[in-house]
């Protein structure tokens, strides 16, 4: 049976892919997401914060889940992601890591857990491979994270980074503006871009730049980038789970697409119980015990 049109399973000669097709009874390896560059292979990734959401994601073939510390605002009730702690991050990348079987899992360092030195790094992202059971770490900054990356990589950690807009720094930022616009801006971008990419890093996160921006770092690196807010012309897509899903309140930012409203139907079904319960319609027979 022919793949339908939206599978991304298999190529236009029918070949599988290389992470849809390609791998099917054992995670994905930051070695499969290289070969999808070489194989010109786009993917998705998107955050995860629980086993439920995650098991429903991993079962969906997205490959590369991301236990973000967008957690702080979209799963723990944070303004920013500043608060979250290490302690989060474990629970939270332990049980993404027991809802999943396929997907590559990767967690977020914190604020505050690995800019102190190398050696901070190294200590808080063991602890996310070996309390939680995680195939990779992401941290944010270009050369001035390269260090800790290059420390983190030696050690046998894989490593995906983060430049652009780096939330972590909403303060300094003032905000969340768009990176990378003016010549020097878009100069440091592509500094930062190969630093990580020389330190060791598997993929780069590029996040709020200019699409036309994106599209050279994409073309000048060898290692995938995976583009949020950054334009089509990325090797990989991510998305957070809750905005992508509906799920979130109020707006959300331009570069989001909601695929699914699930805040309108969690509310109408909640709305609908409370009423049978008031009128006395639930439980029903079939829900009884006799
Ligand atoms: O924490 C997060 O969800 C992220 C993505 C926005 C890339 O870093």
């Amino acid at each position: 049976m022919n793949a339908s049109p939206l599978s991304p399973a298999q190529t236009q000669d029918g070949t599988p892919t290389v992470l849809y097709g390609g791998v099917t009874n054992r995670r994905v390896t930051v070695r499969d997401l290289a070969k999808a560059k070489q194989h010109g292979e786009r993917w998705a990734m998107l955050t995860a914060y629980d086993a439920l959401t995650a098991g429903v994601f991993d079962e969906a073939d997205i490959p590369v889940l991301l236990v973000g510390d967008s957690a702080g605002n979209c799963h723990l009730g944070y303004e920013t992601t500043v608060p979250v702690t290490m302690d989060q991050m474990v629970m939270l990348s332990a049980a993404v890591v027991r809802g999943t079987k396929r997907a590559l899992i990767v967690a977020d360092l914190p604020f505050g857990s690995y800019q102190e030195s190398p050696a901070q790094a190294l200590h808080n992202a063991a602890r996310l491979l070996k309390e939680a059971g995680v195939g990779a770490v992401k941290l944010e900054g270009g050369e001035r994270s390269a260090r800790a990356i290059e420390l983190l990589v030696e050690a046998g950690i894989p490593v995906m980074a983060h430049i652009g807009l780096t939330p972590q720094s909403v303060h300094a930022f003032g905000g969340y503006p768009v990176q990378g616009r003016g010549d020097e801006a878009a100069h440091q971008l592509l500094r930062d871009a190969k630093a990580v990419q020389q330190a060791g890093a598997f993929a780069v996160v590029l996040e709020a730049v200019p699409a036309e921006l994106s599209a050279q770092v994409t073309e000048q690196l060898t290692v995938p980038t995976v583009g949020i807010g950054a334009g089509v012309n990325c090797d990989a897509q991510v998305l957070v789970w809750t905005d992508f899903a509906g799920m979130t309140a109020g707006r959300v930012p331009k570069f989001v697409k909601q695929y699914a409203n699930l805040r309108a139907v969690l509310g109408d079904a909640a709305r609908e119980f409370a009423a049978e319960v008031g009128a006395g319609t639930f439980p029903a027979p079939e829900h009884t015990f006799k």
